[in-house]
């Protein structure tokens, strides 16, 4: 059995978050272990409250799990505050985790989901122990200060980023302008470029988690960092394709397009 460990926010929607971290593990065969930091309450079109877990609470379940099995590959998706943002950092460092940073700082729907004061948190503690770190073009501004208008402020995001101690960084194009949705992926050496169809669709809630829990499954499966970045894009295009056209706001991707025959 693969393993994968999932250190995210409850969505209750079921669209993004731990709940769609599980469906996208599960659905590409690897058992993923759970580590909720915050409660949110939420549905396609807003988040109406959150509840941060305390952060020893958040230690606990990866010190329980660790004690149990051997994972070494995994995600963060919505850390919420700094004190998570530390402990969470801590304990990758402590068992030598091998994890797919996704920095979620806004939702979908404009809910603050990373505070102001834990940003810095994020790059002085979370970003120098990431394996890969997949922000968005509003992630990687923030992160890194500069402007993305292209391809070109992407790479050098993605340089900066890199610097700050990632091993991968994928740059996501999602947010930017385009027939063709270019990501960029830098592993300190070379750029890659990864171009798909952009699908016209407002039914994208959960797709960064989908696709940082798609690199980790992979990368559980097949030990190969480019590999899987290739085989997790290839799948999100699938579930972009394939997306529910249920709720009144942005609708969920469907990870689980293979299972579900319509
Ligand atoms: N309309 C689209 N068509 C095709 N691919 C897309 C589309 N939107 C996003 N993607 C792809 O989906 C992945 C997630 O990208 P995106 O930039 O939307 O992430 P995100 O903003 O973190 O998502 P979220 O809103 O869930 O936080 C990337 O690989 C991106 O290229
Ligand atoms: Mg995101």
């Amino acid at each position: 059995m693969n393993f994968a460990i999932t250190i995210a926010g409850s969505d209750s929607s079921s669209g993004a978050g731990i709940q769609e971290d599980l469906k996208t593990c599960t659905a590409l065969g690897v058992y993923c272990f759970t580590v909720i930091t915050s409660v949110t309450a939420q549905n396609t079109f807003q988040v109406t409250a959150i509840h941060d877990i305390p952060a020893d609470i958040v230690e606990k379940q990866i010190d329980a799990i660790m004690a149990d099995f051997s994972v070494k590959y995994g995600k963060t998706g919505m850390l919420s505050n700094e004190d998570i943002v530390r402990s969470v950092s801590k304990k990758i460092s402590e068992y030598d985790l091998k994890i797919v940073v996704d920095p979620v700082i806004v939702s979908k729907s404009g809910a603050i989901l990373l505070r102001e004061d834990a940003v810095s948190a994020l790059k002085r503690y979370l970003i120098p122990v990431a394996f890969f770190v997949t922000p968005n073009k509003e992630e990687a501004e923030r992160i890194t200060g500069i402007e993305i208008k292209g391809q070109k402020d992407m790479e050098e995001a993605a340089r900066i980023i890199h610097e700050m101690g990632a091993r991968y960084v994928v740059v996501k194009g999602g947010h930017l302008m385009g027939e063709v949705v270019v990501d960029v992926y830098y592993d300190g050496n070379i750029f890659r470029k990864f171009k798909f169809p952009r699908i016209n669709t407002k039914n994208t809630h959960g797709a960064g988690c989908t696709l940082s829990s798609a690199i980790a499954s992979y990368l559980a499966r097949y030990d190969n960092p480019i590999k899987s970045f290739a085989l997790a894009r290839k799948f999100m295009q699938k579930t972009i394709e394939k997306s529910l056209e249920i709720g009144h706001g942005h609708g969920p991707l469907n990870p689980m397009y293979r299972i579900w025959k319509f």
